[in-house]
């Protein structure tokens, strides 16, 4: 018996794996973290679901260069300033972290970034500016001139 929960115990430390359901379930919230941290979803989205305070987090296995880089800014109280104030006093446990990072990798393979919208709305931003702008050229062509004319007319006496 004793030693059955030492093989278990030893199992469990060395032969963890993350489980990207698990961190799946953990990102979006169906799972709490064990010290009471907030879910990930409700700042960052993977596959354009959840908030959009932060990054777009679908890719970001491969922009740390895979779990490795993933699991360190993870750690402790995050890297991250925007981050800390929430996770400091709850920070993520090892199997949470190695979970999550199971699911980003899984995410970086079969999931779609949505960071196309804010560029097209830039855009579209942009495009209204421009057309404000030629507007506003023609439609105040005649004002500013009678204006400069009259401006012209009281200078010369
Ligand atoms: C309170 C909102 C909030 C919560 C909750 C949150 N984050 Fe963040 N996270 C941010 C913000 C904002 C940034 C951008 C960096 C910054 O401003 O600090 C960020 C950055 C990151 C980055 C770096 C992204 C990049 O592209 O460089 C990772 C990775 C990350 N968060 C993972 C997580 C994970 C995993 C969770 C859940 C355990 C989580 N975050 C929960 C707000 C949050």
């Amino acid at each position: 018996m004793k030693y059955l929960l030492v093989f278990f115990l030893t199992g469990s430390i060395f032969s963890f794996a993350g489980d990207p359901l698990i961190g799946k379930k953990l990102f979006y919230g169906y799972f709490p973290f064990k010290n009471g941290g907030l879910q990930c979803m409700a700042c960052h989205q993977v596959n354009g679901k959840g908030g959009t305070l932060g990054p777009d987090l679908t890719k970001v296995y491969t922009r740390y260069g895979g779990s490795e880089g993933l699991k360190a800014v993870l750690s402790g109280e995050t890297a991250f300033p925007s981050m800390k104030p929430v996770f400091r006093n709850s920070p993520l446990t090892k199997e949470e972290i190695e979970n999550l990072s199971a699911f980003f990798e899984e995410a970086a393979k079969t999931g779609k970034e949505t960071g196309k919208l804010p560029g097209a709305k830039f855009f579209f931003a942009l495009g209204g500016f421009i057309v404000f702008l030629v507007g506003g050229q023609v439609f105040w062509r005649g004002r500013l001139k009678s204006v400069r004319k009259r401006l012209v007319e009281s200078s010369r006496y």
